[in-house]
């Protein structure tokens, strides 16, 4: 049977969490190997984050009156923490560096403190507030807008 939205986006942070667990097991001398994963990460979470933000999250608030609306905006923020900071920072920081260390530790970090919150707390709601029925749309929706950005991008 196809995913649902929840079953999608939890599949989605195994990945994510994998990757950042790589990149956090190579050294200094990783010096070709740590862009690599940096840039399957970036594009990991880009696809992600667009699927959150643009169909899951909407229908996480519209689904919960005002009370997902807290949860709703600091998942927002907690991505633009990552995208327009962290992400950026690492980045720029040459790999051969204990700098990029420490900065991937902490990009590692915050991706797992998010994803976590969202699974034990939002997606939690989200299993009470829609129906399966609800759930099962959303994840056909966005399993469609998933392929179809991982297209324009290979
Ligand atoms: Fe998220
Ligand atoms: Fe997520």
């Amino acid at each position: 049977m196809a995913k649902d939205a929840i079953e999608l986006l939890k599949a989605d942070h195994e990945k994510v969490k994998e990757l950042l667990n790589e990149l956090t097991d190579t050294t200094t001398r990783a010096e070709k190997k740590r862009p690599q994963l940096l840039d399957e990460i970036e594009q990991e979470l880009e696809i992600h984050t667009h699927l959150e933000e643009k169909i899951f999250y909407p229908a996480f608030k519209k689904a919960g009156n005002s009370n997902h609306d807290e949860l709703y905006f600091e998942a927002f923020e907690e991505h633009r923490v990552v995208s327009e900071f962290v992400l950026p920072d690492l980045k720029k920081t040459d790999p051969t560096s204990d700098k990029f260390s420490g900065r991937a530790k902490i990009l590692k970090e915050l991706i797992e403190h998010h994803a976590d919150e969202e699974e034990k707390d939002m997606f939690k709601k989200a299993r009470q507030s829609l129906t399966a029925e609800e759930l099962a749309t959303l994840g056909e929706e966005m399993n469609q807008r998933k392929q179809e950005l991982e297209s324009e991008k290979s």
